[in-house]
């Protein structure tokens, strides 16, 4: 019998919380609400992730996540990607604004944006992104609702860095949830969801976890 509530992460989240010499830093790019920001913010807070909130980009002047950074006292910065020419020039402020304020993880949390090769290789294996299914399944936008028409039994969110093509690149850690025979795609993306925010501080941890060794 599949019990709703039934949750797999794998790798495990982390016990202890890796310390690292000096806290990471973070810059994180939203276009939406922000609850990702939140709970990684959250975690930070608990003293598990061990790392900073530099700057958050946005780059929707309505974007929720704004008033959510004021609310946790982040500096935020919009970038409107409709005053910039080509998604080039767009990743060029996003690496200056990243840089400017000392930042060096670039964590992508509903950014809305296709990245280009020009942010990828201004932070190499540092550019992560979450994405809400099992990835390589079901990627780019929907993913959702994509999942539920497929008429999947499980599903879930992965966190993973980022390459060129949406949604691609190695994957640091997932977590499963079962699909409910009577799920619209609200109720599955909040079972996703509350999943994501445990496992976006963890897949940070990890991703420097690996890249100091
Ligand atoms: C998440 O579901 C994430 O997987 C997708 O965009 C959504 C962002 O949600 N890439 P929030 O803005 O963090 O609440």
């Amino acid at each position: 019998m599949l019990d709703p509530q039934s949750v797999l992460i794998s790798p495990a989240l982390p016990d202890p919380w890796p310390r690292f010499e000096h806290p990471l830093k973070l810059g994180v790019l939203a276009s939406g609400r922000g609850s990702n920001l939140e709970a990684i913010a959250a975690s930070i807070q608990r003293g598990e992730l061990h790392a900073q909130i530099q700057v958050v980009i946005y780059n929707n002047p309505q974007a929720a996540v704004a008033e959510r950074a004021d609310r946790l006292g982040l500096p935020k910065v919009l970038l409107n990607h409709r005053h910039y020419p080509s998604r080039e020039s767009l990743d060029q402020d996003i690496i200056q604004t990243i840089q400017a304020h000392g930042a060096d993880w670039v964590i992508m949390a509903g950014w809305m944006r296709r990245v280009t090769q020009v942010l990828i290789e201004a932070f190499p294996g540092q550019v992560l992104n979450i994405h809400p299914s099992l990835l390589p399944s079901f990627p780019g936008i929907h993913a959702v609702e994509q999942a539920l028409a497929a008429g999947v039994k499980l599903s879930g969110c992965t966190v993973h860095q980022v390459e060129l093509q949406v949604d691609s690149g190695p994957i640091l850690i997932q977590a499963v949830v079962p699909v409910l025979p009577e799920d619209t795609p609200d109720t599955l993306q909040a079972r996703i969801q509350a999943q994501e925010h445990r496992i976006y501080p963890a897949a940070i941890a990890l991703a420097a976890s690996h890249s100091s060794t």
